[in-house]
């Protein structure tokens, strides 16, 4: 594990801390539109994080970089998983590329390695940094722009309804965890989330069906003006989730977003399920999209979401399961940041199960970065791919078809942002 060096100190943040923390937040995320005393509210009363889990890096009695750590639970093949999101990373201004954040990472991974938090995730800034540091790519987004025109005016949107009481809420979020239940990546909520994050400032409609009563579906959505629309009335519509446990859910989420046309220009709508859009549409252009010979419409644009990585990578591999498929392999997985996963690690495979033998060998063996192997455990990259890529090599003698039928994972979605 590299060491940290003398002059710098990560340590846990404090109250005292709070003004310094909001002017590095301030001058690292001016996006965001929050004054430096709303800032301060942010750190001190988030209820996702206590300020005591954000992370500061003190040099010569200055802070000069932060970092939050989220505790977090993942559903994945029907069992919970703590997970330390990573969120807030910044650098003061004046201490950038010296390394701050590089640090910050290795102190990340010591912290979720002591704590015993086995995979971690974030929102990069930039892909490559987190790469080098051994976070993968865990998911692909496609963002559209929809004419609500071009979506069928299915009849089920007569079921949808706005959730309204408390009890349509509870309903929501029942339904949510029923579909998260079934599917790897999507992260446990409690209310506080609900409420502050996931709600605020958005509207939420619900289907409910009238045989069984239950709610199936829903859609949380806002609206935005567009700059160069005059009319007090159209606008775009940001679809901020949509969750649906039947087809008939969809069609009627599908309905409602088609009856707003007269009044939306475009839906816009981050996908993470590989829905295939294009056959539903009526025409496959995005708003303002081009058409060309060669690409014929342009009708979403493709990007490459967040990253997870493998903290414990003994840890992982034994509480889960791995795909179907019997056989021995020993893994060589390079970690600078936590050596002890870079340690060849032979496990026996029986049905997806996996075991740890004491004879600490097998003729096939598996050689990849932590990047890399993390993203062929959120089902992001396939082995094959990784093998054609070059960044996975396979040596040995024997049969090693088992291997790609145990490390192909489903795909991960995540819907939450930190
Ligand atoms: C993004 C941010 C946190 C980076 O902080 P930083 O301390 O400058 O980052 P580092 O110095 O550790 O690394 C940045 C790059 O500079 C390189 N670097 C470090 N020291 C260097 C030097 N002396 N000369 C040249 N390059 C150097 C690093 O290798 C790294 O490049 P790489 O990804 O190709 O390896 C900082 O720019 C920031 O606060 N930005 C605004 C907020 C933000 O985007 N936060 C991240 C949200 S996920």
């Amino acid at each position: 594990m590299p060491t940290l060096p003398d002059n710098l100190t990560i340590r846990r943040a404090r109250d005292s801390d709070l003004p310094e923390i909001a002017k590095m937040h301030f001058a690292s995320y001016p996006g965001i539109s929050m004054t430096l005393e709303d800032r301060i509210s942010h750190f001190r009363d988030d209820p996702r994080i206590s300020l005591e889990d954000n992370w500061v890096c003190e040099r010569t009695d200055r802070l000069v970089g932060i970092f939050a750590l989220y505790s977090f639970q993942m559903y994945r093949a029907g069992s919970l998983i703590p997970i330390g999101g990573i969120g807030r990373v910044a650098v003061t201004p004046e201490a950038r590329l010296e390394k701050i954040a590089y640090w910050l990472m290795v102190k990340a991974v010591q912290i979720m390695d002591q704590n015993g938090t086995p995979i971690s995730l974030l929102h990069p800034f930039r892909h490559s940094f987190y790469y080098n540091l051994g976070w993968g790519l865990a998911e692909q987004v496609r963002f559209y722009r929809i004419s609500p025109s071009d979506i069928p005016v299915y009849p089920e949107r007569a079921k949808m309804k706005p959730v309204v009481t408390n009890e349509d809420m509870e309903e929501v979020m029942a339904c949510y965890h029923r579909f998260a239940a079934l599917r790897n990546g999507l992260l446990v909520r409690d209310d506080p989330v609900w409420y502050e994050h996931i709600l605020k400032n958005n509207l939420i409609y619900s289907f409910r069906s009238s045989d069984t009563g239950e709610v199936e579906g829903y859609i949380i959505y806002q609206y935005q003006t567009d700059p160069k629309e005059q009319s007090f009335t159209v606008s775009n519509l940001a679809v901020r989730e949509i969750i649906w446990t039947t087809n008939r859910a969809l069609k009627g989420i599908l309905g409602f977003l088609s009856s707003q046309r007269d009044q939306i220009m475009a839906i816009e709508y981050n996908d993470h399920f590989e829905l295939p859009l294009e056959h539903l549409l009526k025409d496959s252009l995005m708003v303002d999209g081009k058409r060309s010979m060669m690409l014929g419409a342009e009708t979403a644009i493709i990007g490459s979401g967040l990253m997870g990585r493998i903290i414990q990578l003994r840890r992982v591999l034994g509480a889960g399961k791995l795909g179907n498929g019997n056989g021995r392999v020993t893994l060589n997985i390079k970690d600078d940041l936590n050596p002890e996963n870079s340690i060849p690690l032979t496990i026996e495979i029986e049905d997806g199960k996996v075991s740890f033998p004491s004879r600490k060998s097998a003729s096939i063996s598996l050689s990849t970065n932590i990047a890399t192997f993390s993203s062929i455990y959120w089902g992001a990259l396939s082995l094959k791919d990784a093998v054609f890529f070059g960044k996975v090599e396979i040596e040995g003698k024997g049969d090693r078809s088992f291997l790609k039928e145990v490390f192909t994972f489903p795909r991960s979605v995540c819907l939450d942002y930190f």
